[in-house]
């Protein structure tokens, strides 16, 4: 599939003479290059560009679009990140003039159908969580964590509790937990994973004393296991004056199913970009709205929309408790709008349907490639399995070769090397968005892998052979990245 992906800069392709676009010339009075722009503004030598033809430039540039892989145009089992397909119709809800042509800083009048839908998205996120309350505004999902660390802490606070300095963090915790923490003031304290990949239990009692402010769990946790003591473990913070926040980046599996706030959670953030099909979007714009409590509620983020008894909404700075603003204006409303087109186009029972589809798939690949790669943990899988290429290691070929050899076979390759606590760690999503027919092919390349570890493992440590970048040196590539077309590094 992939051998098409050969590369040459455009300046290979470029000769001497070739034109794509006619500048205009200028005339008195006209636009144009020659008289418009004064001769102390003219470059003295002829800028280095590329000379083609308008049609070898488009297929130049339609050619470079498709080199990198994405779920448009691949398999992509990102395990935590839960790249699903970003339906279509989210992008047309999103671009309504009325939404595109309102202005931020319009009055509440004026964007009454904006507001409204924000308030329809609070509620749906409130539901889904089984959590009363909803700021929308964190801009992803570590920003939504560090809303909610802040949040703890003003509650803490306004008991007088400043010794509550400690958050407890699992060993499999995704990197973005103890980072919010430390942004938020708090020191971590790690708890041991049991040899089932839960929480141990033992330790939890542990680690408890008064200076613990709260836990952050990510259920299911990232090794996909669903925490089978999430409820004792609420028990025991709460007995203890903590809190228990949940990282809901895994959400995908539980929806409709179980609602973290029937098990104990007091707060927790969506990744929207996760869990409801809008765009990852390279670093940004996200969502990471968090969910929280009747105790929680007053520390929330303003704005608020609020609805008033005449149906009409409006945006409420009036908080007196809350930590203020995490975010300008509203969030990023465009992704906003994109999730409610989701949840709206699916409803209550599909989006049951879409966790038990993301399951199944997941369950699907464990039982296709189980045995041929080693599976570290029994428990039932939910959304996502994580292996480990310890059988491989064997032939010391590492997760780092059977994930580069996964891009020759035309497969974005799981994530490798997390959670940390899984050595050659290689964790598989799928999600729900997945026919059968991918799965097989993607179970096929992954058993082909297995048998070239042991046949020819030099193949897959030269991994990918068929792709216009090879392998690269990746720490050199940190270190002295090479961002031009012509392989001059920056000086
Ligand atoms: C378990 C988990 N928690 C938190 C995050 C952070 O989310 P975001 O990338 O939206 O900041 C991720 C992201 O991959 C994650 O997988």
């Amino acid at each position: 599939m992939s051998t098409h992906r050969t590369a040459s800069t455009i300046f290979e392709i470029s000769r001497p003479g070739r034109r794509g676009i006619l500048p205009p010339t200028c005339e008195p009075g006209l636009p144009g290059i020659d008289s418009c722009i004064p001769g102390h503004l003219r470059r003295q030598v002829p800028a280095e560009l590329p000379e083609v033809s308008e049609l070898d430039g488009i297929r130049h540039y339609t050619r470079m679009s498709t080199l990198n892989f994405a779920i448009d145009n691949t398999f992509y089992p990102l395990g935590s990140c839960t790249m699903k397909y970003n339906p279509r119709l989210n992008e047309v809800a999103a671009s309504k003039p009325g939404f595109t042509h309102s202005h931020p800083l319009a009055r509440a009048e004026e964007v009454q159908g904006f507001l409204e839908a924000m308030h329809a998205l609070e509620l749906i996120l409130a539901e889904v969580s089984g959590l009363p309350h909803v700021s929308l505004q964190p801009a992803a999902g570590a920003h939504g964590e560090l809303t909610a660390l802040m949040m703890i802490r003003a509650y803490h606070l306004e008991r007088g509790a400043r010794e509550r300095e400690v958050i407890l963090i699992p060993d499999s915790a995704h990197g973005t937990n103890p980072s919010s923490c430390t942004i938020a003031g708090f020191r971590t304290r790690e708890v041991k994973s049991g040899k089932d990949g839960t929480v141990d239990m033992d330790d939890l009692r542990a680690k408890m004393d008064p200076e613990v402010a709260g836990m952050m769990i990510t259920n299911p946790n990232t090794l996909g296991i669903f925490e089978p003591n999430i409820q004792e473990i609420s028990s025991i913070l709460h007995a203890a004056g903590g809190l228990l926040y949940m990282d809901g980046a895994n959400m995908n599996a539980i929806l409709g199913i179980a609602r973290p706030g029937d098990f104990g959670v007091d707060v927790m953030h969506y990744n929207l970009h996760k869990t409801f099909s809008t765009p990852h979007g390279g670093g940004g714009p996200g969502a990471g709205p968090i969910a929280v409590t009747n105790t929680l509620e007053p520390y929330l983020p303003v704005p608020r929309v609020v609805r008033s008894r005449d149906g009409k909404f409006s945006l409420s700075e009036n908080h007196p408790r809350s930590i203020g603003k995490v975010r300008s204006y509203f969030g990023n409303s465009g992704i906003l709008l994109r999730a409610l087109a989701y949840a709206w186009a699916h409803g209550p029972a599909d989006l049951r349907a879409v966790s038990e589809h993301a399951v199944l798939n997941a369950n699907y690949i464990r039982a296709g490639l189980d045995g041929a790669y080693h599976l570290p943990y029994g428990a039932p899988s939910m959304h996502e399995v994580v292996f480990s290429a310890k059988i491989q290691k064997q032939f010391s070929v590492r997760a780092l070769d059977i994930a580069k050899r996964l891009c020759d076979l035309g497969f974005h390759p799981p994530t490798i090397y997390f959670p940390l606590i899984v050595s050659e760690a290689l964790m598989i999503e799928p999600t729900e968005t997945e026919s059968k027919e991918t799965l097989d092919q993607f179970i096929q390349a992954m058993l082909q892998i297995a048998r070239e570890s042991e046949t020819k493992p030099e193949l897959l440590h030269n991994a990918p052979v068929t792709l216009p970048v090879k392998r690269l040196d990746e720490v050199n590539a940190v270190k002295t990245p090479v961002l031009t077309c012509c392989g001059t590094s920056p000086q």
